[in-house]
C-alpha cells in the first residue's frame, strides 16, 4: 500500500540553496524513494515571480513522488502541518564578513519562524536551520516554539563534517566514502573544531584510527583545522556567492540520517541543544556527534579529549554564549 504524502517546507525556495535542495527532496534523496511529498515553498513577497519559476521547473521535472507543491509568502501557509523544515531563508554573507555579523539581520527571521512552526506544524516536526548564524538562530527558533521538543531543532554542521571528511580522504588517497565519524565540534562559525582523533578509514578491508591513516598530527591539528574552519569564506571568494550546491548536498544528508538513522558504531554531526556534555555550555546550540535511532538523536558519550581539543571546545563554546546574548539583545531592542 502506498505511503501518505508527508509535507515538507523549505524556506528561501527561491534562493540559491533552495534551487539545489528541492530537486533533491522531490526526486526522493532525502526520504526515501517509496515516500510521497507535498512541498510548501516560502519566500518573501519580492521572490514570489521567481518562485513561480522554481514550481514550474519542479512541475517539469516530472517527479514522481512530487504530489503538490504550494509556494507561498505567509509562514502559516507554509509551516501548516509540516514533518520536516527546511530552514534556509535568510540573508548570505559576502566577501570579508563572519558569520556571526549576519545576526542582526537574520535572528529575527526565526523568532516568527519559530511562533509560525509553535502553532500550525505536527509537534514532532524535525526542523533543520541552515541560515546562518545557524546555531543561534536554530536556538532563538526553538526558544519561541515552546510546544515542539528543544530535541527536534536542530542546526547544520554537516557541511563542515562533509568538507573535513573530503580533506582526509583526499590526503589518504581513499574514496571519500570511507572516511567516518569525524567530528565537527560547536559553532558553525571559523571557531568551529573539526576533528579526526575519533575518525576512521576503511582501507585493506578494515577500519583503521584517521590518525594513523594520515600518519601526519601536524597536519590533522593545523592545516586540516584550519582549511574545514575557512572553507566557507573559501568558497565565497572564489565564487563571489556563498556555497550552495554542497550545502544543499549536506541539508539532505542531515535530514536523511534524523529520519533513517546511523549505522551501529557511527556517528555525525549536528548542531542540538546542548546538555552540557563535554564541558560545553548548556542551552545552547552546539554541535556534537551524534548516533541516531528511531528518529531521535543522541549525543555521543566516552570520548576522550585531550588538552588541545578542551582549549578548542572552550573557544567556540564561548563564541555561542556570545552570540546567544547577542541575539536576545537584538530581538527584545
Ligand atoms: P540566497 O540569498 O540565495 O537565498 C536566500 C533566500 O531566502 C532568498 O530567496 C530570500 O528572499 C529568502 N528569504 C529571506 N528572508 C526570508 C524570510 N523571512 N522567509 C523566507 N525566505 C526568506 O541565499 P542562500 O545562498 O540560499 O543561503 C541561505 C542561507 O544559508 C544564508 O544565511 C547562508 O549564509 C546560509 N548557509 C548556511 C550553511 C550551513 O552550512 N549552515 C551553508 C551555506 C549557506
Ligand atoms: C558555508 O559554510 O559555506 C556557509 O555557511 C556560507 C558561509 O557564509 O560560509
Amino acid at each position: 500500500m502506498e505511503s501518505e504524502p508527508i509535507r515538507v517546507v523549505v524556506t528561501g525556495a527561491a534562493g540559491q540553496i533552495a534551487y539545489s535542495l528541492l530537486y533533491m527532496i522531490a526526486k526522493g534523496d532525502v526520504f526515501g524513494s517509496e515516500q510521497p511529498l507535498i512541498l510548501h515553498l516560502l519566500d518573501i513577497p519580492p521572490m514570489m515571480g521567481v518562485l513561480e519559476g522554481v514550481v514550474m521547473e519542479l512541475s517539469d521535472c516530472a517527479l514522481p513522488l512530487l504530489r503538490s507543491v504550494v509556494p507561498t509568502d505567509d509562514p502559516v501557509v507554509a509551516f501548516k502541518d509540516v514533518a520536516a523544515a527546511f530552514l534556509v531563508g535568510a540573508m548570505p554573507r559576502k566577501q570579508g564578513m563572519e558569520r556571526k555579523d549576519l545576526l542582526s539581520a537574520n535572528v529575527k527571521i526565526f523568532k516568527v519562524q519559530g511562533e509560525a512552526l509553535d502553532k500550525h506544524a505536527k509537534k514532532d516536526v524535525k526542523v533543520l536551520v541552515v541560515g546562518n548564524p545557524a546555531n543561534t538562530n536554530a536556538l532563538i527558533c526553538s526558544r519561541y516554539a515552546p510546544s515542539i521538543p528543544k530535541e527536534n531543532f536542530t542546526a547544520m554542521t554537516r557541511l563542515d563534517q562533509n568538507r573535513a571528511q573530503a580533506q582526509i580522504a583526499a590526503k589518504v588517497n581513499v574514496p571519500v566514502a570511507s572516511v567516518s565519524n569525524v567530528i565537527i565540534w560547536g559553532n558553525h562559525s571559523s571557531t568551529q573544531f573539526p576533528d579526526a582523533s575519533h575518525g576512521t578509514v576503511h582501507m585493506a578491508g578494515k577500519d583503521i584510527p584517521a590518525r594513523d591513516a594520515v600518519g601526519d598530527d601536524v597536519w590533522l591539528r593545523t592545516a586540516f583545522v584550519e582549511t574545514v574552519q575557512k572553507r566557507g569564506a573559501a568558497v565565497i571568494n572564489a565564487r563571489k556567492m556563498s556555497s550552495a550546491m554542497s550545502a544543499a548536498k549536506a541539508a539532505g544528508d542531515h535530514m536523511r540520517d534524523w529520519f533513517n538513522g546511523t549505522p551501529p558504531g557511527k556517528f555525525v554531526s549536528m548542531g542540538v541543544i546542548s546538555d552540557g556534555s563535554y564541558g560545553a555550555p548548556k542551552d545552547v546550540v552546539f554541535s556534537f556527534p551524534v548516533s541516531i535511532k528511531n528518529g531521535k538523536w543522541e549525543i555521543v558519550q566516552g570520548l576522550v579529549t585531550d588538552d588541545f581539543a578542551k582549549e578548542l571546545l572552550d573557544v567556540t563554546g564561548k563564541e555561542l554564549l556570545e552570540e546567544r546574548a547577542e541575539a536576545i539583545a537584538v530581538i527584545e531592542a
